[in-house]
């Protein structure tokens, strides 16, 4: 249980209410695709393999949880349904089955005990799993070179959760060796993050590290920051492992050192120049989740402190009238594209850190 102070409590609950009166309504109108990003103020999809397929229906899991309301579980399931084509199409797919299936079928199997969702869950699991290279101690990112990415962090209590189902710890081994590979290659010394780390095939060693969605080679981008910071608080949850505490708190404390430096809105790359303004709400929200965590893990006052002050400056980019179907805007894609927009999973990490706030305790990852 969080104890707010009285003011933030008083925050928290109106926002909360202003959240269930505009997803109660978007869940009502159920769209027959997987939203994305709006367009003319209206959702619009990606092709079904797309990474954040799995968002949509989380975000409506999250809200059935704390609600109770029947219209969230009956959007939930619409979305888990249209997921199947991604699921038998295979091509397409990649690590980034951990964020779908683990916000969509997962939670309809924890919270209401459906059985084709356990196996839909449980093939997405083998699919993730399959993909470790075990010379290169290093879950394989994308279906082409031999990268990993510091996003898969956030793909990796999928693997957590089939040990247990399973009872078979092959699954954790897994994810605890890319979880090793990450803190050892993916952190830098100063605790800010590499996005993709390039692996040699054949054997343990890297050979290069890419900007990927970042500004430059050595830069912070955020988004990854934010990975990191809920990511290594998740693998602490599932394992107990210190050292993930440990790193957990070295990418969170850099992740609050610079944020800071933005007035708690956050950048999309810590090492911008200040004058380019360009903002990432989805980084925002995403660390605040984590910092949660963390400050439930440690009782440190400065996590909690940290993530409460990113959400009240991320509050001036939501939209919580009908004027547009989606709520946090100024996401940013990479610093490549340089153009902010709407992220489903802003709204996802939004609404997922402000049920911690109001106290819910079931743990969606
Ligand atoms: N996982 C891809 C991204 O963060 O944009």
């Amino acid at each position: 249980m969080i104890n707010l102070k009285p003011e933030d409590q008083k925050w928290v609950d109106g926002i909360w209410e202003k959240l269930d009166a505009k997803l109660s309504n978007t869940a009502k109108a159920v769209v027959e695709f997987v939203p994305y990003t709006t367009v003319n103020n209206r959702y619009a999809p990606m092709p079904i393999t797309w990474w954040t397929n799995g968002f949509y229906g989380g975000m409506m899991w999250l809200m059935y949880k704390m609600t109770g309301k029947e219209e969230y579980k009956n959007c939930a399931c619409v979305q888990e349904l249209l997921m199947d084509r991604a699921l038998r199409k295979y091509d397409g797919l990649h690590h980034d089955v951990g964020f779908q299936w683990n916000l969509l079928s997962k939670p309809h199997y924890e919270l209401e005990g459906n059985k084709e969702s356990r196996v839909r869950t449980l093939y997405a699991a083998n699919m993730l799993a399959a993909r470790v290279n075990i010379r290169g101690n290093f879950i394989r990112a994308w279906n082409k070179k031999s990268y990993s990415i510091i996003d898969c962090m956030m793909n990796i209590p999928l693997l957590y959760w089939a040990s247990r189902e399973l009872e078979d710890d092959r699954f954790r081994f897994i994810a605890e060796m890319h979880a090793d590979m990450s803190a050892r290659d993916h952190v830098r010394e100063d605790g800010s993050v590499v996005h993709i780390v390039v692996h040699d095939e054949q054997e343990d060693k890297v050979i290069e590290t890419l900007a990927g969605q970042g500004m430059a080679v050595g830069s912070a981008w955020t988004r990854g920051q934010a990975w990191a910071v809920y990511g290594f608080i998740l693998s602490y949850i599932h394992t107990g492992k210190k050292e993930y505490l440990d790193t957990a708190i070295k990418v969170s404390d850099y992740f609050l050192e610079h944020t800071a430096e933005f007035d708690f809105r956050t950048p999309t790359d810590f090492q911008q120049p200040k004058d380019i303004g360009y903002i990432d709400s989805s980084a925002g929200v995403c660390a605040a989740c984590g910092l949660i965590e963390l400050y439930k893990a440690t009782k440190e006052e400065k996590y909690l402190d940290g993530a409460i002050k990113i959400l009240k400056a991320h509050e001036q980019d939501c939209i919580f009238d009908d004027s547009d179907q989606s709520i946090l805007q100024n996401g940013m894609e990479s610093y490549g594209r340089g153009r902010e927009l709407h992220l489903i999973y802003a709204d996802f990490f939004l609404v997922e850190a402000i049920a911690k706030l109001k106290g819910m305790d079931y743990l969606i990852w």
